[in-house]
């Protein structure tokens, strides 16, 4: 398959940039516990740390969906759970892409029942049309029609993570 630039390294970076200042500025004085979905969040999770003015413990969680290429199902399980307690805490969840919404309304409710004292969640790119449940992310870097997307973490098949840039699949 072919694919095309949908958000260059100098676009992507501007826009991680700003939504690390957001954050920044709604935890000042605070300390934040950042928690990423493997694997697709792992580089935009690294960037957005490092660009944070606040201190912040991370962690990682991966989620498995049943469902194979392109189509996730509904059935969400945590395949590797976080290693941090949360009770009392600032956290807050970085994910990759939200799509259904299923995987992120399946986390926050899991993790809602540990008593965190807040949680929000960021996502890198948000495809809203396509919400099988209702989801709205706290803080978004881009808005982007249906389509697929590789790049900057994402992968189609575990293909196309290490790109730099987010790219859309073409037939
Ligand atoms: P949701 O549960 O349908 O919101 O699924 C979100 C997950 O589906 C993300 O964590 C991605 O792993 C995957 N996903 C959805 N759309 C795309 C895409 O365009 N490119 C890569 N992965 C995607
Ligand atoms: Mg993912």
């Amino acid at each position: 398959m072919n694919r095309e630039v949908l958000f260059s390294r100098e676009e992507i970076d501007r826009r991680v940039r700003e939504l690390a200042d957001e954050i920044s500025r709604d935890y000042a004085g605070g300390e934040l516990i950042v928690v990423g979905i493997l694997k697709g969040a792992f580089i935009f999770m690294a960037d957005l740390i490092r660009a944070l003015n606040v201190p912040c413990k991370v962690d990682f969680t991966q989620l498995a969906s049943y469902g194979s290429g392109t189509v996730s199902s509904g059935d969400v399980v945590i395949s590797k759970d976080i290693g941090l307690s949360i009770a009392d805490r600032d956290v807050l969840i970085v994910e990759d892409i939200v799509d259904t919404g299923l995987t992120l309304s399946f986390l926050v409710e899991t993790l809602k029942k540990r008593g965190p004292r807040s949680l929000k969640v960021c996502v890198f790119l948000d495809k809203k049309a396509r919400r099988k449940v209702p989801f709205t992310a706290d803080y978004t870097g881009f808005d982007i029609d249906d389509g697929f997307v590789v790049g900057y973490g994402l992968d189609f098949d575990e293909q196309g993570r290490s790109l730099p840039d987010v790219c859309i699949m073409k037939e």
